[in-house]
């Protein structure tokens, strides 16, 4: 891996009770104390579901564990009077990325480019660093965008990636869109065996694993293989 560092991100989407989120915790912070990895290759992110930030937070801080916390989503509004949304500014201080625009928030609720654009403002306004899914190479993102997810809709949850070699070619297509030094993550079906195949390709910064992030073995166990690459 000759990348500055490689992304791991892991979106465990609308699972897990809180707790069961903290066992995910326990066991994981087992299983990283017994082994250690070349931690200043990687980055390793959790996007839990928000009810999770709080535990989650202090369960890393107490644990000293260089994981960091991600949204899935994020308001388009501001602090204010609406209902059920959570806001970038109330995040801050417990989250370093948000997702925005994954295939299933287009999908399952409707979010379109203008939506998106005015979730990416917000998150930008606060610090947040965005992750930018898009779902296909013509697909548009924001200029200023550090970090764009390539995610494939027929790869996601279906056991069928895209191979690396694709994945790579659509990083670097999606790269030549940028005036920008971007970074593209991988999503879609990854799992423990193939992560090594994206980690060895020259354009791809990351993962976005999300059924291989639910159990802390699996996740554990596609960390290591990421970081022996
Ligand atoms: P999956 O999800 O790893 O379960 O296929 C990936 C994604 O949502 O991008």
């Amino acid at each position: 891996m000759d990348k500055d560092k490689f992304y791991i991100v892991g979106n465990w989407k609308s699972n897990k009770t809180v707790a069961e989120a903290a066992a995910w915790m326990q066991e994981f912070t087992a299983l990283w104390k017994n082994n250690q990895f070349n931690t200043q290759k990687l980055k390793i992110i959790i996007c839990p579901a928000d009810i999770h930030l709080t535990t989650l937070k202090s369960l890393i801080t107490a644990s000293q564990i260089p994981l960091s916390l991600g949204l899935q989503d994020v308001s388009a509004y501001d602090i204010g009077a609406y209902t059920g949304e959570l806001n970038a500014s109330m995040a801050k201080d417990l989250v370093e990325y948000t997702l925005i625009g994954h295939s299933e928030r287009r999908k399952y609720f409707q979010e379109n480019e203008e939506l998106l654009n005015r979730k990416y403002d917000q998150a930008q306004k606060s610090g947040i660093k965005s992750i930018f899914c898009v779902q296909e190479e013509n697909q548009v993102f924001p200029q200023t965008a550090e970090f764009i997810a390539y995610e494939p809709i027929w790869a996601i949850g279906t056991g069928k990636p895209d191979t690396s070699q694709n994945a790579n070619r659509v990083a670097k297509i999606l790269k030549s869109k940028s005036a920008n030094k971007i970074k593209v993550i991988y999503g879609g079906s990854v799992t423990p065996e193939n992560v090594a195949t994206y980690a060895g390709e020259s354009d791809i910064d990351g993962v976005l694993p999300g059924g291989a992030s639910l159990k802390a073995d699996t996740f554990y166990r596609l960390i290591q293989n990421a970081s022996n690459t």
